[in-house]
């Protein structure tokens, strides 16, 4: 086995390289501290819209309202899709999971789009607020088709979170509903150099161009140990059933060293700041909804995770109350990644433009660990 170079660090998974600058969001993991553009999650969370967020991360300030007000129109009025869009997901296998869809489908908008090969700063932000408008419906309309139902256009007169919630359920969503979505939405629209975003910066890098970015990070936000751990939370509800189960359940999950899904972080090592608001929201929603079991039966988790692990610097992440929030305003689990996905659209875009800005092709190597001089044997004497 040979050894790695001496001027080569050999970093496995990246977790001590740092391999981008960013203006857009600021991760404290040991003080639980996350702020966009300088401004703590909490307060956004709190005060702020899905689309002012957005507006925020992309222009590195917060808008006037004639700025956000000019901003949301451009947003509405690129909600609607292609009619070959609209016909394709009605040609997609029913039984197919919402994430490929959607992965196929964001690939799918970049054959209607005049501008995809234009690389300038301006088309690319155009394109940012195209895919930005159009996830919800791929993801609403798939939905309704594998469902047997007809489609819902989007509501131009409405914010991201209710139109979304209009087309998926063909109802206006209540403003407890709408409100719940949009904060999931501001707590998941970036988060740093996370596996997707790193992802979507090293497609843009190699000059490629947004919508393959893009695709690329659904992909790579689709696996269980990034965004798909909120679906495996939802599991772990169901499987404990009742609050009665939950101390048995954890406690014998702990005991064989399983992982409860939706604590720990491997950057938090305190409680993760975006959780922190979710909780109280969680629990605003299951008193709304008079939907509190599912609330009660986290609730209970957490006290008993607290009492066993905590001390390890293992909480509730984000995705452990978001995990609720999503089931008390009526989504499907194989929902729940999807609307990260929705969110996130926001950071990887974001990334891609300050990736271009300063470029250079991410090209990291791979310690060989394989024989040498081995000698090339004909096909017909192996
Ligand atoms: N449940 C129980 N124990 C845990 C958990 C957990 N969820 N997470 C970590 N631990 C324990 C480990 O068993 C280990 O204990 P030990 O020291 O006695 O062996 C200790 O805490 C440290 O664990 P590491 O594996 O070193 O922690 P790491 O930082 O590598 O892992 C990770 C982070 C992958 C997120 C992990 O906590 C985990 O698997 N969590 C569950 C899945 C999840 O919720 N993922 C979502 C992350 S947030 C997001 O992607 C948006």
């Amino acid at each position: 086995m040979t050894t790695a170079p001496a001027n080569v660090n050999f970093d496995k998974g990246l977790g001590n390289t740092i391999a981008a600058e960013t203006e857009m969001s600021f991760i404290d993991g040991q003080n639980g501290i996350l702020e966009y553009v300088g401004i703590e999650i909490d307060a956004l969370a709190r005060n702020s819209t899905f689309e002012e967020v957005v507006y925020l991360l992309w222009n590195r300030r917060l808008p006037k309202k004639a700025e956000l007000d000019a901003f949301t129109k451009e947003i509405r009025a690129e909600y609607d899709l292609p009619q070959p869009i609209w016909d394709m997901i009605r040609s997609m296998p029913k039984d197919a999971k919402p994430m490929h869809a959607l992965r196929t489908l964001v690939s799918a908008l970049s054959l209607h789009d005049a501008e995809v090969e234009d690389p300038s700063n301006e088309a690319n932000q155009r394109k940012s607020i195209r895919m930005l408008a159009k996830t919800p419906a791929l993801i609403a309309g798939f939905d309704r088709h594998r469902k047997g139902k007809d489609f819902v256009k989007p509501d131009r007169n409405a914010d991201i979170a209710t139109s979304f919630l209009t087309m998926l359920n063909g109802e206006a969503p209540t403003e407890t509903m709408a409100r719940a979505l949009d904060v999931c939405l501001i707590l998941h629209a970036d988060h740093g150099l996370n596996a997707s975003t790193f992802a979507a910066r090293v497609t843009i890098a190699t000059l490629s161009d947004m919508y393959s970015a893009m695709t690329t990070a659904i992909g790579t936000l689709k696996g269980p140990l990034h965004g798909g751990a909120n679906e495996a939370v939802m599991e772990l509800l169901n499987e404990i059933g009742d609050i009665d189960q939950v101390e048995p359940t954890i406690m014998h999950k702990l005991k064989n060293k399983d992982r409860i899904m939706g604590f720990g972080h491997r950057v938090y090592k305190a409680y993760d700041p975006r959780a922190t608001y979710l909780k109280t929201f969680a629990k605003q929603i299951a008193e709304d909804t008079g939907n509190k079991k599912l609330y009660e039966m986290s609730s209970k988790i957490e006290e008993i995770m607290d009492r066993e692990v905590a001390s390890k610097g293992i909480y509730p992440n984000v995705d452990f109350y978001s995990a609720t929030t999503y089931a008390s305003i009526g989504l499907e689990i194989d929902l729940f990644t999807p609307m990260f996905a929705m969110s996130r659209i926001a950071g990887w875009a974001g990334h891609c433009i300050e990736q271009l800005a300063d470029n250079r092709l991410i090209r990291p190597g791979a310690h060989y660990v394989g024989p040498h001089e081995q000698p090339y044997v004909p096909l017909e004497k192996r």
